[in-house]
């Protein structure tokens, strides 16, 4: 596409989009009379209007068969999380049974942690991003001390070069063949949440695999953003949320994925509950966990069907978009917002996101040079949705389903008529 800086070309660009429907899927936020440009899918997803129904449609179920509504109405419970795992398969690049819908994402890394990260003699060290999400550094902490080890010793951080704002993949690998003998799990992002780089999955399970550890993810900023192709990449596990590109709201039910290798391997630790019981006996409430023999077998509790509701109303909207279709259209937006801020003749400020594609998703992040809080606050005012990051970042993620490209326009557009103020 041969971008233009002007609205008619992004208002033509909107008309030719093949996906440009689907943002009358969702409810688009309104503040004092007007429509809001929402670039903050990176934090919480809008709301698709099916939502509402779908909701309504457990609590009518409820209301008309109590308990039975487990196995009685349009939508027996029972079997509800057998509706969620084939969208999701392909959202991820996983098989079906590969995937479990549960919890929340760090109560879920917790337990991918009690299966995965097995330290054995001096091969007890994890290699992470340094500056990771705050709630993994918290998980990292709190679970190496469970074992009685110091942090310190056990976590390796890999962290971008003096003066560069990214990490580089060379350096990730490195730091893996150096700490190849004592090296127990790698467990990395697959989006950086703060500089928007996305990391080379396939590469990093690869490299820790030769090094005789697991590689699993944290991929918060990447589903249902970038591509994914976790099976096939060969990574052993990781885990999401639902909330930010997945739609699925506020506290939203999280995801897992365990490669199926793992599914019956009995020498593997687990927390175990009775949700992840083998399916045929678990109602005989005996003694001793028989898992389920697919990932669904690390489910602990009884799941809330209301977050499953809201879950499956949003997934039938990738369905209906597909995957190739929104790479697409996420790149071409990406691309747009890029090329407009390097048309800018003021730029007070450096974008930390890369600029090659394959390692760009949705979001952009700009390290503000100088007020860029009062750039942000503005931004906000005017109805420009962005999020800031201490201690000077902003960050906007136009996403496929529901932004459009005059909206990308006239974002760059209000930009600089703030940087030139
Ligand atoms: C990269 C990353 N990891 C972990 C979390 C924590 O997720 P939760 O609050 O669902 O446990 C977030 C939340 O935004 C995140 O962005």
């Amino acid at each position: 596409m041969q971008f233009e800086n002007t609205i008619e070309f992004a208002r033509a660009a909107d008309a030719a989009d093949s996906l440009k429907n689907f943002r009358q899927q969702f409810i688009i936020p309104v503040i004092d009379g007007k429509e809001q440009v929402y670039f903050l899918g990176n934090s919480l997803g809008l709301q698709p209007k099916a939502t509402a129904a779908a909701l309504q449609e457990v609590l009518t179920q409820w209301a008309t068969y109590g308990v039975e509504g487990f196995f009685m109405g349009n939508k027996p419970w029972m079997d509800y999380h057998d509706s969620l795992t084939p969208a999701l398969a392909k959202i991820v690049g996983a098989l079906p049974h590969e995937i479990s819908v549960m919890n929340q994402l760090t109560v879920n890394l917790h337990l991918m942690m009690i299966s995965f990260y097995r330290p054995m003699g001096k091969r007890n060290k994890i290699i992470c991003e340094a500056k990771a999400f705050p709630s993994d550094q918290y998980m990292f902490e709190t679970h190496i001390k469970h074992y009685g080890f110091s942090p310190e010793d056990i976590l390796i951080e890999v962290a971008p070069r003096a003066g560069e704002h990214t990490i580089r993949t060379e350096d990730i690998l490195a730091a893996i063949e150096i700490h190849k003998d004592d090296l127990a799990l790698v467990l990395w992002g697959g989006l950086n949440y703060y500089t928007g780089q996305v990391f080379d999955m396939a590469a990093i399970t690869h490299a820790a695999h030769a090094a005789g550890a697991l590689a699993g993810f944290d991929l918060a900023h990447a589903a249902g953003n970038i591509e994914l192709q976790l099976h096939q990449w060969n990574v052993d596990f990781a885990c999401w949320c639902s909330y930010k590109y997945l739609n699925s709201g506020p506290g939203a039910v999280g995801g897992v994925y365990i490669h199926e290798r793992f599914h019956n391997d009995i020498s593997l630790q687990r927390y175990a509950g009775w949700w992840g019981y083998d399916k045929a006996t678990r109602f005989k409430m005996e003694k001793g966990f028989i898992p389920i023999n697919t990932a669904e077998g690390w489910q602990l509790s009884t799941p809330s069907i209301l977050l499953y509701a809201a879950h499956k109303a949003a997934l039938d909207i990738f369905e209906q978009a597909s995957m190739p279709a929104l790479h697409s259209k996420r790149l071409q937006l990406s691309n747009y917002a890029w090329w407009l801020l390097q048309q800018l003749p003021i730029k007070n400020f450096t974008i930390l996101t890369p600029d090659n594609t394959a390692e760009r998703g949705c979001q952009i992040s700009l390290l503000m040079h100088r007020n860029g809080k009062a750039v942000y606050d503005a931004l906000m005012q005017d109805g420009f949705i962005t999020d800031w990051r201490e201690p000077d970042v902003i960050r906007f993620a136009p996403v496929p389903l529901y932004n459009t490209y005059e909206e990308v326009f006239c974002f760059v557009n209000k930009l600089e008529q703030l940087l030139s103020a």
